[in-house]
């Protein structure tokens, strides 16, 4: 069984899909890691990440860099953004991605084209989304340290701004862009909670599967 979790920056797809992947007790791969490691890479290099020479030579990362926790950072997101836009890094990355999602007893992967492309022939496909606005303020108070009590770095605008040019940039590259795919579960989490977008797709993903086996 293969679950496909695509969907924009800060929707909650990487969440859902790490907590289906424990419910279904099965492997989670978040791909947008992969283009961060690319991303990163490019930087540890010199290079430009808008030039496909330079963010090819970039694939090349080290697992190591895998771990690491700049990947997690928004400077990072925005260079995997950059690099993600080249068919060349796409194409270089396809492999893993799909030989993780073939593994025997399935797996959950998360990503932009999971459902599109990587495996066009997942059982479920969702599509997480939420507004802009909803977006920026659940990165804010991750990023912020607000939820601890802790200062803003950095502000809720420029988060906003950052996000609006990611979902611009993902939405609008030729290859592999950033859309449900037409059998996929569009699920809007602006108005809930992270447990009741839990709880919602697990609903949803229970009665595909239940639907599926009554065929
Ligand atoms: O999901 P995350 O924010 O970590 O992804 C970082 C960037 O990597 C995205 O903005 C997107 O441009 C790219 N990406 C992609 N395809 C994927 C996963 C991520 O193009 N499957």
């Amino acid at each position: 069984m293969i679950i496909a979790v695509d969907g924009p920056t800060a929707s909650g797809k990487g969440t859902i899909a790490k907590r289906l992947a424990a419910h279904f007790g099965v492997p989670h791969l978040d791909t947008g890691l992969l283009y961060r490691a690319v991303g990163r890479q490019v930087a540890l290099n010199g290079g430009d990440p808008g030039d496909p020479g330079d963010a090819l030579a970039a694939c090349a990362f080290p697992d190591t860099l895998l771990d690491d926790a700049i990947l997690r950072a928004e400077a990072t997101g925005s260079l995997a953004s950059q690099v993600s836009v080249h068919p060349q890094v796409r194409e270089a990355l396809f492999k893993r991605q799909r030989a993780f999602a073939e593994q025997p007893g399935g797996a959950v992967l998360d990503g932009r084209d999971i459902g599109t492309v990587i495996a066009p022939d997942a059982e479920v496909k969702l599509f997480i989304t939420a507004s802009v606005a909803e977006r920026a303020r659940r990165r804010w108070l991750e990023v912020s340290g607000q939820a601890n009590g802790g200062e803003a770095a950095i502000t809720l605008a420029t988060i906003e701004k950052d996000i609006a040019a990611r979902d611009a940039r993902d939405i609008n590259r030729a290859d592999a862009p950033l859309k449900p795919a037409l059998d996929a579960l569009v699920i809007d989490t602006t108005q809930f909670d992270r447990e009741q977008a839990f709880e919602t797709v697990l609903e949803a993903v229970e009665q595909t599967l239940a639907n599926r086996s009554a065929v």
